[in-house]
C-alpha cells in the first residue's frame, strides 16, 4: 500500500510524464466542444452582422417604463460565447442594460430547482397566450389564467413560487442565482427599478387578478415588487451571452465549472423559450430561425444554441411584440450562417 510519503515522488514522476506529453494547447484542444463553431467563423459571422445591421434604424425603445425611453436608440452590441468558454464581441458590450423579460428565463430554472419542474408545469403552465406580454384578456381566457412563465402574469407567478425568509430574503437569493449564471456579481439598476416600480399598476392589477384565481402563491404585492426587481437587474451583452452559454452547456457555467442549472432542466427551459420567449412573434422565430430566445424592452435577446454557445444582441428599438428589431435580424443572420437552426439537418451533421 502506498504511504504518505512514497506518494511525493510517485505524483512527481506522473506530473512530468503527462507535462511532457500533453502541452497545455492539446489538453485545451481536448476539452473543445465537438460542435461549438470554429473561432474564425463566428467572429467573421458576427462581425458581418454588425456591420450589415448597424446602421438598421426600425422600431422604436419601450417608452411605457418612462426610464427606456431615454436609453440612447443607437446604442448596439453583440456578444457570442461558446460551450468551451470562447467569447467574441464587438460594439456596445460592456454598457449594463436591464435586462427584462430575460431574467425570466433564470426564475423559472430556480422555481424548477426548488419545486421541480412538474409542480412548476402545474402551477403556471406552458401554453403560448396568443396575445400580447401583457395582457389582461389572457389571464381571464387561458385555462391556467397564468398562460406561461414568460408572459408577465405567469412570470410574476413564478417569481412567487420562490421561497425565502422575506421578500428581502426571495430577492437576494434571485439575484445570487442570475449571478451565478452570468459567473459574476450582478446589480440591480436602481433608476431602472424605480422608473418601473412608478408604473406598473398592469403588472399589479395582473397579481390581483391571479390572485382571484388561485394562482399566485405569495402575497401579490409582494411578488410583484420581487419581480420588477429581477427584471431592473443590469447585464451587458457579454454577461448575458454567458448566461446563455450556461444553457447551451448543460446547465455548467464555461466560464467558472459550476452546475447553475440541473441538466435534466434545461430541456425544460429551453422548450419554453422556443414557445413564449419573443411572445406572439415567437411563432415566426421558430420558422425563421429555428433558436430557443428570449427577449427583454430593455433591448436585449439572448439565443442558445445547444452544445455549441450563445448569442446576446443588445439594441433598444423594438417592434411591435416588444422584441428588439435589431437583435433579431442579426440572430437570424449569426443562425443562417452558421447553420445552427436547431430543426436543420445541418446543424446535427446531416447534410
Ligand atoms: O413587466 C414588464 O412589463 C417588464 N418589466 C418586462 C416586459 C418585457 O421585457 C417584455 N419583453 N419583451
Amino acid at each position: 500500500m502506498l504511504t504518505k510519503k512514497t506518494h511525493f515522488p510517485l505524483l512527481a514522476v506522473l506530473v512530468f510524464v503527462a507535462g511532457s506529453f500533453t502541452p497545455l494547447s492539446l489538453f485545451a484542444q481536448e476539452h473543445r466542444s465537438p460542435v461549438a463553431p470554429r473561432e474564425e467563423k463566428f467572429k467573421a459571422v458576427v462581425n458581418e452582422a454588425f456591420e450589415k445591421f448597424k446602421n438598421d434604424t426600425r422600431g422604436k425603445n419601450a417608452d411605457y417604463i418612462p426610464y427606456l425611453a431615454q436609453v440612447d436608440s443607437k446604442l448596439f452590441g453583440i456578444a457570442a460565447v461558446t460551450t468551451d468558454n470562447r467569447i467574441y464581441a464587438i460594439g456596445d458590450v460592456d454598457y449594463s442594460f436591464s435586462i427584462q423579460s430575460i431574467s425570466k428565463v433564470f426564475t423559472l430554472a430556480l422555481a424548477m430547482q426548488e419545486l421541480g419542474a412538474e409542480e412548476v408545469f402545474q402551477k403556471v403552465g406552458s401554453e403560448p397566450t396568443g396575445r400580447p406580454f401583457n395582457s389582461v384578456v389572457a389571464v381571464v381566457d387561458m385555462p391556467t389564467h397564468t398562460g406561461n412563465p414568460f408572459v408577465n402574469a405567469g412570470a410574476i407567478a413564478t417569481t412567487s413560487l420562490i421561497s425565502g425568509k422575506d421578500a428581502q430574503g426571495k430577492w437576494e437569493k434571485i439575484l445570487a442565482f442570475y449571478g451565478k449564471a452570468a459567473g459574476e456579481k450582478l446589480t440591480l439598476i436602481e433608476d431602472v427599478y424605480k422608473s418601473e416600480a412608478a408604473t406598473n399598476a398592469g403588472n399589479k392589477a395582473l397579481s390581483m387578478l391571479l390572485a382571484k384565481y388561485d394562482r399566485i402563491y405569495a402575497d401579490p404585492l409582494e411578488s410583484v415588487d420581487i419581480y420588477t426587481k429581477q427584471c431592473s437587474v443590469g447585464v451587458t451583452a457579454k454577461q448575458l451571452a454567458r448566461m446563455g452559454a450556461m444553457l447551451a452547456n448543460n446547465g455548467i457555467n464555461p466560464a467558472t465549472g459550476e452546475q447553475v442549472i440541473r441538466t435534466e432542466d434545461i430541456p425544460h427551459v429551453l422548450a419554453a423559450m422556443t414557445m413564449a420567449g419573443l411572445y406572439d412573434g415567437s411563432g415566426g422565430w421558430a420558422w425563421r430561425v429555428g433558436l430557443p430566445a428570449k427577449s427583454g424592452v430593455g433591448g436585449g435577446i439572448l439565443a442558445v444554441a445547444p452544445g455549441k454557445g450563445a448569442i446576446a444582441v443588445f439594441a433598444p428599438p423594438l417592434d411591435e411584440a416588444g422584441n428588439s428589431v435589431k437583435a433579431q435580424e442579426v440572430i437570424n443572420y449569426v443562425a443562417d450562417q452558421l447553420d445552427i437552426n436547431l430543426y436543420s439537418p445541418g446543424s446535427v451533421g446531416l447534410k
